[in-house]
């Protein structure tokens, strides 16, 4: 229990040293332009939808998609590692004239590291064929890994999460469309419509970086005609290693009013 707690502990300091040290150049870049919306999808945690209730916040009356922390990577209480690359995620949320939201909440969900989601919508395509290799892909649960977490951005309008790279997965394996890696992402800001998007993943050192660019340029929804360059470009995400050698990107939000 202890080593978790410090590990925790550690996360956040590094994440706010790193917020601080990236701040000012950050915004800069942030307010082009809006972020594009993106479809919310079936796996969404409500209570009673997942297979395994994840919940490291008991509070009564607390929603399970509130119940956990910005560290995707283990779960307390159950012990073990997350399995799959280890990511650590950091953006500021702005409005569209660059000025930081704080207190804006920051929902994530996702894949395990094969492409499963914890939700019992998700049942089909269980087992695939990777369409390159041919190799076969369980899809399973990772009983280690959190699947979905929150984050509240601080006075900054600084975020950060701790996960893994989700896989892969058929969508319509009749029309050969796979999603990419992404997570999904619903931001919650005073005086803004709710905002759902979902992040993409490119990076030389992201395991099998040039399949998963393929899979993000062949994506229905990335691809997606009503978003502009930039904004596709802004969802795309890359991760490079930081100082300790962890994966790290930067995926900022601009909310539109
Ligand atoms: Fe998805």
């Amino acid at each position: 229990m202890n080593k978790k707690l410090s590990r925790r502990n550690l996360f956040k300091a590094s994440a706010g040293l790193a917020g601080t040290l990236l701040g000012g150049k950050a915004l800069a870049q942030v307010c082009s332009s809006t972020t594009a919306r993106q479809a919310l999808g079936p796996f969404f945690p409500n209570e009673g939808t997942p297979e395994i209730p994840v919940k490291e916040d008991n509070s009564p009356g607390l929603p399970i998609h509130l119940a956990n922390d910005n560290d995707l990577t283990f779960v307390r209480g159950i012990g073990g590692h997350a399995q799959g690359q280890t990511v650590i995620i950091k953006g500021t949320v702005t409005d569209e004239d660059c000025h930081p939201l704080s207190n804006a909440r920051i929902v994530i969900w996702q894949a395990s590291h094969t492409g499963k989601y914890n939700h019992l919508r998700d049942g089909t395509d269980t087992r695939f064929q990777h369409p390159e290799t041919g190799q076969w892909i369980e899809r399973e649960l990772d009983p280690s890994f959190q699947f979905w977490g929150q984050s509240t951005s601080d006075a900054n309008g600084e975020y950060a999460f701790k996960t893994i790279v989700p896989g892969f997965y058929p969508a319509d394996l009749r029309n050969r469309w796979y999603r990419p890696p992404h997570i999904h992402f619903m931001i919650s800001a005073m005086g803004f419509p709710q905002l759902v998007t979902q992040m993409y993943f490119k990076g030389e050192d992201i395991n099998n970086n040039d399949f998963i660019q393929e899979l993000n340029q062949k994506d229905y929804l990335l691809q997606d005609s009503s978003l502009s360059e930039e904004q596709r470009n802004n969802l795309v995400v890359e991760f490079t290693p930081n100082p300790e050698g962890t994966l790290e990107g930067t995926f900022n939000i601009t909310m539109k009013r």
